[in-house]
């Protein structure tokens, strides 16, 4: 194998994080821009859980741009291949910070070929938005990279766009829109900050990786079939989705979580129904899936209010957004009905936090009123059902990397494997 040598101060590195919508993006305006039919938003995870980390380095001696995913060599696809070509377009000088001597001039780049190296630390596969990060960590990384200046604002969010729709929302952190848009040629369908991730830092997420056999249908296909054949996506996105955009904006500004978690559910359950109302139909939850959500309203009911939501993307796995007050109860009743089938540390991302949960809060918060109810479901308690927990939080947009954390090597040019802080959990 050649190898080819880079300067260091030709590369980036960058972490970025995978978001969850409560408002779903489903059904596509025009393919080839990737645009919407309705707006979206969604609350962005914190990296420190779950991340995808991307070093891009740039040099004259590499004869053809490659990328290697999780180590592994693979063909730069259509879609990375528009991010690659739109940033390409906006680039600038490129100045060494310490010198100010140009590095690459302006001019010059189209001398320079690239080399990527991409990381997810959670399992493509798994149904965890690993696209939203993986696209959005090459957009990000190859636009500081090129130094580019956006022609407009939000453009690098229209970039990710291209590449996947979600990844357009990854470049913030906290709550984020992703707005339809009305312009032909798509330049207005970015995605805005609505609230950073200080504003409501109570917000936790625990996820469940639920036990799946059967292969998904990629969302791309799914909501292509259901844009051709659901007519309650054409009534969702003409009616539904703007005003509850609005409200479950105006709900997280003011923090307030019944409307928010009302309004997230509601929202899962009108994707999904959208997906069996698409001809043939779409299956993404499973019976483990649903007696999530059945849990989830008996512990609301139970407390007479809103005390944590659901939401499910393509894909039988739940993310339950709830607050900090009220995330030991929650994370107690799921560790008590979907149990742990070996040890904690192969079961959730922090296993100090679980045998806390599952050793002193199980008895003490799931009281024997609340369990009457919650068996009342039907659920009997079965290890193996669920892979895996994470227990998370919101957090930030993308995060620059030192070089020392680069994954690929200035002397061969070729990836090499990430630090410590990016070891990929096994699920
Ligand atoms: C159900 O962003 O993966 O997660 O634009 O075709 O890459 P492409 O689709 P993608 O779809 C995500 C769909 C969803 C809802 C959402 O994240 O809004």
């Amino acid at each position: 194998m050649s190898s080819f040598s880079f300067d260091p101060r030709i590369s980036e590195t960058f972490t970025s994080p995978t978001n969850i919508a409560v408002i779903k993006y489903w059904g596509k305006n025009d393919v080839k821009l990737n645009t919407p039919m309705n707006s979206s938003a969604s609350v962005t995870l914190d990296q420190s859980d779950l991340h995808t980390i991307t070093s891009v380095a740039a040099s004259k001696e590499f004869p053809a741009d490659k990328l290697w995913l999780n180590g592994v060599e693979t063909e730069l696809n259509g879609r990375a291949q528009t991010c690659l070509r739109e940033i390409r377009r906006l680039a600038q000088d490129r100045v060494d910070e310490t010198t100010g001597a140009i590095l690459v001039a302006k001019n010059d780049w189209p001398l320079y070929k690239v080399h990527i190296s991409s990381v997810n630390t959670f399992p493509t596969g798994a149904g965890l938005a690993s696209s939203a990060a993986g696209l959005a960590c090459l957009v990000k990384t190859l636009a500081e990279l090129y130094c580019i200046k956006e022609e407009y604002p939000g453009q690098l969010t229209a970039i990710a766009r291209q590449g996947s729709g979600s990844a357009s929302r990854s470049l913030y952190g906290g709550f984020v829109r992703w707005q339809k848009g009305e312009k032909a040629d798509g330049t207005d369908s970015i995605a805005i900050q609505v609230a950073d991730e200080n504003h409501w830092p109570e917000m936790r997420a625990v996820i469940l990786v639920v036990s799946d056999k059967e292969k998904d249908t990629s969302s791309t296909s799914g909501m292509e079939t259901s844009r051709l054949t659901s007519p309650l996506l054409q009534f969702r996105a003409a009616s539904v989705v703007q005003p509850r955009l609005d409200e479950i904006e105006a709900a997280y500004k003011a923090k307030d979580f019944e409307t928010f978690g009302r309004i997230t559910m509601q929202d899962s359950n009108q994707f999904h129904a959208t997906c069996l109302d698409t001809y043939p139909p779409i299956f993404y939850m499973n019976d483990i899936s649903k007696s999530i959500i059945k849990l989830v309203h008996v512990i609301n009911t139970f407390f007479s209010r809103v005390v944590c939501a659901y939401t499910f993307d393509a894909g039988p796995n739940a993310v339950i957004y709830t607050l900090e007050k009220d995330v030991d109860l929650v994370a107690a009743v799921m560790a008590k009905y979907y149990p742990a089938p070996g040890s904690p540390e192969d079961y959730c991302n922090n296993p100090a936090e679980f045998s806390r949960i599952v050793n002193n809060e199980i008895s003490r918060l799931v009281t024997p009123e609340l369990t009457a109810k919650l068996n009342s479901t039907g659920r009997i308690p079965t290890a193996g059902d669920v892979k895996y927990v994470f227990l998370t939080k919101s957090g930030p947009g993308p995060i620059k990397q030192p070089l020392s954390e680069s994954l690929l090597d200035p002397a061969s040019g070729l990836p090499v494997p990430p630090s410590s802080k990016h070891k990929k959990m096994k699920i």
